[in-house]
């Protein structure tokens, strides 16, 4: 598929959610760039070795890098830059948002800065850049920094534009919330995806019902495939190409405590309702360190922190079932956030969880990857990398 497809450059790539997703959609994914290791190594491992390995930053000028990796032009950039610099501020912080908005010098909020480097430089037909929501709260400098964004690459010749899409609306089953800049140089309207989705279309157990059972601190990262039951619609999407393997099913270790305060849990329970002996956290601070989630309805986000514990995804076992008391598998992480199967993800098992967490849902990128290819596929005079008009600057602190 996509032979002929618009030819992307995906930059912090992470494992490759954007990436799959824009494959999915006819794409050509030819060029990515990723500092981790680990997250390279996935990328590589689904996508061929395409995935340049370093620190975006020491790439000096973007043309030169791409035309060294044998590509002539880029159609397409998309692009995840780091977004724990904007994570969502506390409930102090949202107050005061209404006065004014929020700038934290944390340098990962820099990142966006190499993004519009690069499509400046190179000069695609169109691009999609990915946030969490809440950096629509934040400024560089005096200005918010998505209108500085935006108004910069106003300033290059795109037609700018910006929203927040909500995964589920689009078969994703996760009430994931993501921001979304989209822009295009060939002087059509960016068009964003239509739902395809009711709100509550894909649960939880639609997602990962059919998965074998395991307990806590399974480790074996390959092991057969035998369904649990028969797959839904949902299930025999995540199983295509899949073969008769399935990767990545495994668990964290937990102790004799907390595996009973997961079986004691109901679906939708958190930490702050535990009988108090089985409470090692302050209630009042951590009320929802831990989570049970709900079979008959979309997960809440799956957040990058899973790389470092899953007690916010306790798997909803029930009673008088075989299945045990346990957080969930990475492969479970992933069905949550629509990687098919057949994605196998790479490097130490917390990190694996870390790239999934940190992921656009391949299913909501493609719908956008979709919605954006009339636009992609327009033909331009200057197809080749032009130099920026004017040069972007960030305050304070710089890249
Ligand atoms: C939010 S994740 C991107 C997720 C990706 N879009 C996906 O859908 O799977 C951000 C990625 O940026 C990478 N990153 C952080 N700093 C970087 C840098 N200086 N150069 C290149 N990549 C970097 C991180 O390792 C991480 O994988």
């Amino acid at each position: 598929m996509g032979q002929d497809g618009p030819v992307v450059l995906d930059l912090f790539s992470g494992a490759g959610g954007m990436s799959l997703g824009f494959q999915m959609a006819g794409y050509q994914i030819k060029l990515a760039v990723e500092k981790d290791i680990h997250a390279w190594q996935t990328h590589d491992h689904n996508f061929g070795e395409i995935c340049y390995q370093g620190d975006i930053r020491e790439i000096e000028d973007p043309v030169a890098f791409i035309i060294r990796h044998g590509l002539a032009h880029v159609d397409v950039i998309i692009a995840g830059p780091p977004c724990q610099g904007f994570s969502r501020v506390g409930r102090g912080k949202m107050r005061s948002l209404q006065e004014g908005p929020v700038y934290i010098d944390d340098p990962r909020n820099k990142y966006y800065c190499e993004f519009l480097r690069f499509v400046a430089a190179i000069k695609p037909a169109c691009f999609l850049m990915e946030n969490v929501p809440d950096i629509r709260y934040y400024a560089d400098g005096d200005r918010l920094l998505v209108d500085k964004a935006k108004a910069y690459l106003e300033g290059i010749g795109y037609a700018v534009s910006t929203t927040v899409l909500h995964a589920n609306l689009y078969g994703v089953p996760q009430t994931r919330r993501r921001f979304f800049m989209m822009g295009n140089r060939v002087g059509k309207p960016n068009v964003w995806p239509e739902p395809t989705n009711d709100n509550f279309s894909v649960s939880v157990w639609q997602a990962i019902s059919d998965l074998p059972l395991v307990t806590h601190n399974h480790r074996e990262d390959e092991m057969q495939y035998s369904p649990r039951n028969e797959l839904t619609e949902y299930q025999q999407l995540m199983r295509d190409d899949a073969g008769t393997l399935l990767y990545n099913h495994q668990t964290r270790g937990h102790n004799d405590s907390d595996l009973a305060a997961f079986s004691l849990m109901p679906e939708g329970g958190k930490y702050v309702d535990l009988p108090d002996h089985y409470k090692r956290y302050r209630d009042d601070i951590f009320r929802d360190k831990y989570r049970k989630l709900c079979r008959e309805l979309p997960s809440w986000t799956v957040e990058a922190h899973i790389g470092k514990d899953s007690y916010r995804y306790i798997y909803p076992s029930r009673p008088g079932t075989p299945e045990s008391a346990r957080t969930i598998s990475v492969r479970e992480a992933a069905r949550l956030q629509s990687f098919p199967d057949r994605f196998r993800f790479r490097g130490p098992f917390t990190q694996q969880f870390r790239q999934v967490g940190n992921a656009v849902p391949p299913l909501l990128a493609k719908a956008i990857g979709v919605a954006m290819l009339p636009v992609a596929k327009s033909e331009l005079k200057d197809r080749a990398g032009c130099q920026a008009p004017q040069t972007f600057v960030a305050a304070a602190g710089d890249r």
